[in-house]
């Protein structure tokens, strides 16, 4: 295998942490695209968009997945990522019936969870960057507390806000603030302890009444236990909540492909470098598809082009 991917996953044992995708919503910032279908299935260049996320967390090695999305589209999930054997994790599905919030996930994903250690991704979120992956599983190691992240955006109003001192400690975190303290925004990307469960039920809704990712970060924070780490400008994190966003990042995802030749999100090839699969099951699962660059891209791999 080569270097290029740096895949150090031998030493990591992932299967102490629990990730939960969440794909929720009712996306209605997307309408009408949105109107029939969850906006987490919706393509982004030739994929689903939630293969981005469902990447990211086999990227960090781990393999117990909970996708947490409404009633009407638990079926259509099902039928995309089956038990996700195919791709050597466990997928299992959980309803949430109305979006009551980002932290929420950990209360509906409970029993899931199960006391262990977990991570939240947001099923509308992408990242790509050289170390991302030692990154994640850095953050997987946690013993005790939280990690999340902060990126640099021109304008960070939409998202949770991070605020620094001048030697990095974390000061405040801020919702969708009016007048950001920073620059930094923290991405949908978290990883907590087994605390996370009791702090997510200890919230009140806030204003647009729902129980926020930041309100629980705030928990961390107060028991001074939350650790951000930075992304630099080197690297990608888009938000595909948007008409723009979306097409930003299907640009995206184009253009990289395209000029290199590796696809971004793919999970059949994160599961092969990650040694869930063999080439044999990742040739099978490109020949299903063979009339599509992405099958063939699959079968490529398989027979050990781009080694
Ligand atoms: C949510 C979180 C916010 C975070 C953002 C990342 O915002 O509440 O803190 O920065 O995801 O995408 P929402 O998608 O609910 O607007």
């Amino acid at each position: 295998m080569v270097e290029l991917f740096n895949f150090n996953y031998v030493k990591f044992r992932g299967d102490f942490m629990k990730a939960i995708i969440l794909s929720g919503g009712n996306g209605t910032r997307l309408y009408p695209i949105t109107k029939a279908i969850s906006k987490q299935l919706v393509p982004v260049y030739d994929k689903p968009m939630i293969y981005y996320p469902l990447s990211t967390v086999m990227l960090t090695g781990i393999k117990d997945v909970l996708i947490i999305t409404n009633p009407e589209y638990v079926e259509l999930y099902r039928n995309l990522l089956k038990d996700g054997s195919h791709i050597g994790i466990n997928i299992q599905y959980a309803i949430q019936t109305e979006p009551r919030g980002l932290a929420d996930a950990f209360i509906v994903g409970e029993r899931f969870i199960d006391g262990d250690k977990s991570m939240l991704i947001l099923g509308d979120n992408i990242f790509y960057g050289q170390g991302f992956g030692a990154m994640l599983r850095k953050a997987a190691s946690l013993e005790k507390g939280a990690v999340i992240f902060g990126y640099y955006v021109k304008d960070p109003r939409p998202y949770g806000v991070v605020e620094f001192d001048e030697q990095g400690n974390v000061i405040s975190i801020e919702e969708k603030p009016e007048r950001p303290k920073s620059n930094y925004a923290i991405p949908g990307l978290y990883f907590y302890d087994e605390k996370v469960v009791e702090f997510a039920k200890s919230l009140k809704p806030s204003a647009r009444g729902e129980l926020e990712i930041t309100d629980l970060n705030r928990k961390y924070l107060e028991i001074g236990e939350l650790k951000v780490e930075l992304f630099g400008r080197g690297f990608t994190w888009l938000d595909m909540g948007t008409y723009d966003g979306l097409l930003e990042a299907a640009n995206f995802v184009e253009t990289i492909q395209k000029r290199q030749g590796f696809y971004i999100g793919c999970i059949e090839e994160v599961a092969f470098r990650m040694g869930y699969i063999d080439r044999e099951q990742l040739y099978k699962l490109g020949k299903e598809m063979e009339k599509t660059d992405y099958g063939r891209y699959l079968m490529d791999l398989a027979n050990g082009v781009r080694e």
